[in-house]
């Protein structure tokens, strides 16, 4: 049996060369396609990998017959229509461990950066000011950091946060509290959480629960000039309300890696706020990750084609064979 891989997306090199290495499969690595070239070049594909550009939806899904698995180098699955994919017996799996670290020290830098402006100072220097007294800053030492969803993410947090003398918090409803005491974290309810920190960094998954979490309510639950952090999804935050308490100053200021929809709508009402800074969903994008989540994304795909053996599934995919 012959097996077709399409990688439809810019996945490292090292992916395509495991891939090649094994007899029985043939890869097609077109690099970043068009939608329509992507639904005919889906046709004949025994399984995709896959990064967050690609959106693995019902449509895309039906016009691959032959499909049985998709690898999500990294992630989120969001981009992933995980019910067509159960009901066509298409098996999903991810990466979860491969761009913890980047992810983590990237949340990091955007917290630096808010607390000390430093990509206004950077811009108004290069504007050709010199505005010392505008950009004053606050120290992270003696700041209370809460983060939300405690996960792999949210640990590698905790511990660079306490290098840098913050007391950490944190509200993860999913997590035995034995973890989080061994990096002595205290898990507390959501409403404590939200009334103590200083700084608040988000890492969950979209669910119904955690849609538009942080909006007019709970903000207002949250202390006086708060600094919000999102480099999860965009779905978290409900923008419009974050972006009225900014106006009032009730949020301090925001740092955003994720939008709800990517690129972001030009009017987005976060987008060029003055206490806002941004980046384009870089969070994982580091030589460092990549190689790291495409490997494992291709030996994942090598693993379940040629031994039936899958693991970091993502979906119930009973009917798989
Ligand atoms: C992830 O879900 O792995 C990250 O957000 C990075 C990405 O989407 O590529």
């Amino acid at each position: 049996m012959n097996f077709h891989v399409l990688v439809p997306d810019n996945v490292h090199q090292k992916a395509i060369d495991l891939l090649e290495a094994n007899d029985g499969i043939r890869v097609s690595a077109p690099g970043k396609l068009e939608r329509a070239d992507l639904l005919d070049a889906v046709a004949d594909a025994n399984a995709l990998i896959i990064r967050s550009g690609v959106t693995a939806d019902a449509e895309l899904l039906a016009e691959g017959p032959q499909l049985k698995a998709i690898a999500r180098a990294g992630v989120g699955v969001d981009n992933i229509d995980l019910d067509a994919a159960t009901e066509r017996g298409i098996v999903v799996m991810n990466t979860p461990g491969g761009n913890t670290i980047s992810t983590a020290e990237h949340t990091f830098g955007l917290m630096i950066a808010l607390s000390r402006h430093i990509p206004h100072g950077h811009q108004s220097l290069a504007e050709g000011r010199w505005d010392r007294k505008l950009f004053s800053g606050v120290e992270l030492k003696g700041k209370a950091l809460g983060i939300i969803g405690l996960g792999r993410i949210g640990q590698a947090i905790a511990t660079r946060a306490q290098a840098f003398e913050m007391t950490v918090i944190a509200h993860d409803p999913y997590l035995p509290p034995e973890v989080a005491e061994a990096i002595q974290v205290s898990l507390l309810p959501l409403a404590e959480v939200y009334a103590r920190s200083d700084f608040l960094t988000f890492h969950a998954m979209v669910t119904e629960e955690t849609r538009g979490m942080v909006n007019a309510h709970s903000i207002a639950r949250m202390k006086d000039g708060v600094r919000i952090i999102n480099a999860a999804r965009g779905a978290l935050i409900n923008s419009a309300d974050l972006a009225q308490a900014l106006r009032t100053g009730k949020v301090a200021g925001a740092a955003l890696d994720v939008y709800e929809t990517e690129p972001p709508p030009a009017d987005h009402p976060l987008i060029n706020l003055p206490k806002v800074i941004h980046t384009p969903h870089l969070a994982a994008s580091t030589s460092d990750a990549q190689v790291t989540v495409a490997v494992e994304a291709a030996q994942l795909i090598v693993d379940y084609l040629l031994t039936g053996v899958a693991e970091n599934v993502c979906n119930p995919a009973e009917n798989s064979s």
